[in-house]
């Protein structure tokens, strides 16, 4: 060998040694700013459950126990088939694994996961109802769910629930033998309570808010779990995988998803419009547009006579933004927290798989009306799936 050839060989050898080195290096270890961002999105973070002002029995353990029992019951709805737990079922994180949730009939959004969902200030996907237990109302009168009535909520729950419900609200009054009867039901069952007298009217629908809160009250217990980014936030260096810490600072950096998706549930608890496209043409969702009229005219909000609050409680009711146009199809923020395990994905379950989501935010092109607030991210194919990699470590 020529003393050029040895020299080549030499230099050959020592870049080779070189790039070895640079594979094998790893990540860069994580730092102290990046330590205090996982620690802000991690459990180690979450404060205790606020209370609910509206709700006298929200932390009843009384409560609770008769709400988990109304949860489950089927006996709520026209068929005799559809409870709560129907759609949010227990063993799937509180939700259905649907597009669209199936009761009586479809729904026209995605089946929401209830871990930690008291914490938050609005309820559905568009936040048309201002506490836990008014959220719980609409769903039994819904054609598509539950399709019963709140007259024949009273009297099951004077027929079947009568002594854990004395306990904590009092007696029940005497009901009227009305049949399905509700101002929101079928013309027949708008006839039926438009007959009954104020006084009778406003007794059951009390019974209805009670049913509701006890409810909530149960909902409350439902706590998000310990992942392994909560263990990393904790100081476990080596509960996230190289790719997975990769997905992370691309999550708290160059993707912006903390933007939206932050605090210990990863969620700010507010209304977007991501450019999600509608299953409906034309789209006949406004998202929060749509809801802010609703909410505040609900007679069961916080300001409402079945509220439990004093008026200065309903600070989020009162400071509310009224004006509809900036939340065209802007929806409520979810949690991420067990995402890998509840696809398909946004409020109708449009996309189908994670690597489907990201490549959304990728491209961030405008959906069907509104102001997107996405702009694209050109992201490499390898962070695509650092990120995907990361979302399945919550
Ligand atoms: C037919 C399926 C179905 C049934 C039955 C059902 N839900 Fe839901 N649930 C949904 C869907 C779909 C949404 C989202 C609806 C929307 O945004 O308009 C939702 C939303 C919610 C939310 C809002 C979560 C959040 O993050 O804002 C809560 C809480 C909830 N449901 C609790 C209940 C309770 C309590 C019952 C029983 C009284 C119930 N659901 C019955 C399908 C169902
Ligand atoms: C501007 C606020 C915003 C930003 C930024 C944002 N998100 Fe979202 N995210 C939302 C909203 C709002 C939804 C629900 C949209 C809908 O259903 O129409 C959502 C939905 C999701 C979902 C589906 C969850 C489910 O249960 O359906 C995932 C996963 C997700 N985002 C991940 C990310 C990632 C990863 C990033 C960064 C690349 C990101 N988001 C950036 C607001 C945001």
């Amino acid at each position: 060998m020529t003393r050029g050839a040895k020299i080549l060989l030499a230099l050959a050898l020592l870049a080779g040694a070189g790039w070895l080195f640079w594979q094998m290096r790893g990540p860069a270890p994580v730092s102290d700013s990046e330590r205090a961002m996982a620690r802000r999105l991690s459990l180690i973070s979450l404060p205790p459950l606020p209370p609910d002002p509206s709700n006298a029995v929200a932390d009843d353990p009384r409560a609770a126990a008769l709400g988990e029992a109304l949860f489950n019951d089927t006996g709520f709805s026209s068929n005799g088939a559809v409870a709560c737990a129907t759609c949010h079922q227990p063993d799937k994180q509180f939700q259905d694994g649907l597009p669209l949730g199936r009761g009586l009939g479809t729904t026209a959004r995605r089946t929401m996961p209830l871990a930690g969902v008291a914490r938050d200030a609005w309820f559905f996907w568009d936040g048309r109802a201002d506490s836990l237990w008014a959220q719980a109302l609409g769903p039994v009168e819904s054609a598509v769910e539950h399709d019963f009535t709140r007259a024949e909520v009273a009297r099951r729950i004077a027929a079947e629930y009568r002594a854990p419900y004395e306990a904590l609200f009092g007696p029940l009054p005497d009901l009227p033998e009305t049949g399905p009867a509700s101002p929101l039901g079928s013309e027949s069952a708008r006839a039926r309570w438009a007959a009954l007298a104020p006084a009778q009217q406003q007794a059951i629908n009390r019974i209805f808010a009670n049913f509701a809160k006890s409810i909530a009250a149960y909902e409350r217990t439902i706590a998000p779990q310990e992942t392994r980014f909560d263990r990393f936030a904790a100081g476990d260096a080596g509960a996230l995988s190289p790719e997975e810490l990769r997905g992370f600072r691309l999550f708290v950096g160059k993707a912006h998803c903390v933007n939206c998706h932050n605090g210990p549930r990863m969620s700010d608890d507010f209304f977007h419009n991501t450019g999600v496209k509608s299953p409906h043409t034309p789209p006949t969702d406004h998202g929060r547009a749509g809801a802010l009229a609703r909410v505040a005219s609900d007679p069961f909000n916080c300001l409402g006579p079945y509220s439990d609050a004093a008026p200065e409680d309903c600070a989020e009711l009162r400071y509310m933004a009224r004006d509809p146009a900036p939340f065209e199809r802007a929806f409520k923020t979810p949690s991420l927290r067990g995402v890998a395990g509840r696809a398909p994905y946004m409020h109708a379950g449009q996309i189908r798989t994670l690597s489907g989501v990201v490549e959304h935010y990728n491209r961030a092109i405008p959906g069907p009306s509104g102001h997107m607030e996405l702009s694209p991210l050109n992201l490499t194919s390898g962070e695509k799936a650092a990120l995907v990699a990361f979302l399945k470590a919550l």
